[in-house]
């Protein structure tokens, strides 16, 4: 399997390569900074300069031809303010989503947030705001387009060790936490099991083996 990595120096990305490398699939990382290139070589990926706020549709479609999947795991980072929120969390997806379809690669993971997909709170800060309009805007986008999206909602990411154990399911969820170990096993899985396509699932750390919380959706 060739998968493309949005944003693929993040911390999920990484580790996602990683895991893909390791049983022998193609990672394909996007970065934005050439310093990162070495970052995703060393965890076993293809690392591909390609700044996401910059750059057309047309150099994305090229870098997806030949794929079988992306995974958009790119983000805007804490310390951003709106304005990016709304340029990559969402723009960047919408511009992934629609090189994949033009490409012709089906599969699409798009990793949400726990928390998209309602007002945020009264009390929410302008920038935790305009992050959770962008990340609702990215999947009503996803899920009008001709893909096999799965859309993974994750509760506040930790650099803990992965457990392998998870609680995953449509939402709504309790809040809580999870590892970003767990988060790229569980994308693993879902890029493994195409009738996850369709679906939007939230994910916080549980009792359930990883392959057990994917074969029971
Ligand atoms: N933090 C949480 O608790 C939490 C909870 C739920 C969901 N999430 C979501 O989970 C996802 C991944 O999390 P993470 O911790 O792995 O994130 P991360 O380490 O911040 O990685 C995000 C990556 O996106 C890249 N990026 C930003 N702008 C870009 C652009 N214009 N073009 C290409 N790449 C760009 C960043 O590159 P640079 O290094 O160059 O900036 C970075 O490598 C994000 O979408 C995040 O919103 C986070």
């Amino acid at each position: 399997m060739r998968v493309v990595i949005a944003g693929g120096h993040g911390k999920i990305a990484l580790r996602l390569e990683r895991r893909l490398a390791d049983r022998g699939d193609q990672a394909v990382g996007l970065v934005r900074n050439p310093d990162h290139r070495a970052d995703v070589e060393a965890a076993g990926g293809q690392a591909v300069v390609c700044d996401l706020e910059s750059a057309g549709v047309d150099e994305v479609v090229k870098v997806l031809e030949g794929a079988d999947a992306v995974v958009f795991a790119a983000g805007a980072g804490p310390g951003s303010g709106a304005a990016r929120k709304d340029t990559v969390d969402r723009a960047a997806s919408a511009l992934m989503a629609e090189a994949a379809e033009r490409a012709g690669v089906r599969g699409f993971v798009q990793i949400s947030s726990m928390g998209a997909g309602a007002p945020p709170g009264e009390d929410a800060d302008e920038v935790w705001a305009a992050y959770i309009a962008a990340k609702t805007a990215a999947e009503v986008d996803l899920r009008g387009r001709d893909l096999d999206w799965t859309i993974l909602r994750p509760g506040g990411l930790t650099d803990e060790p992965g457990t392998g154990r998870v609680l995953l399911g449509p939402p709504p969820l309790p809040r809580g936490s999870v590892s970003r170990d767990d988060v790229a096993a569980v994308v693993v899985a879902l890029l493994d099991e195409p009738r996850t396509a369709g679906r939007t699932l939230e994910l916080v750390r549980g009792d359930v083996p990883i392959d057990t919380a994917v074969r029971a959706l």
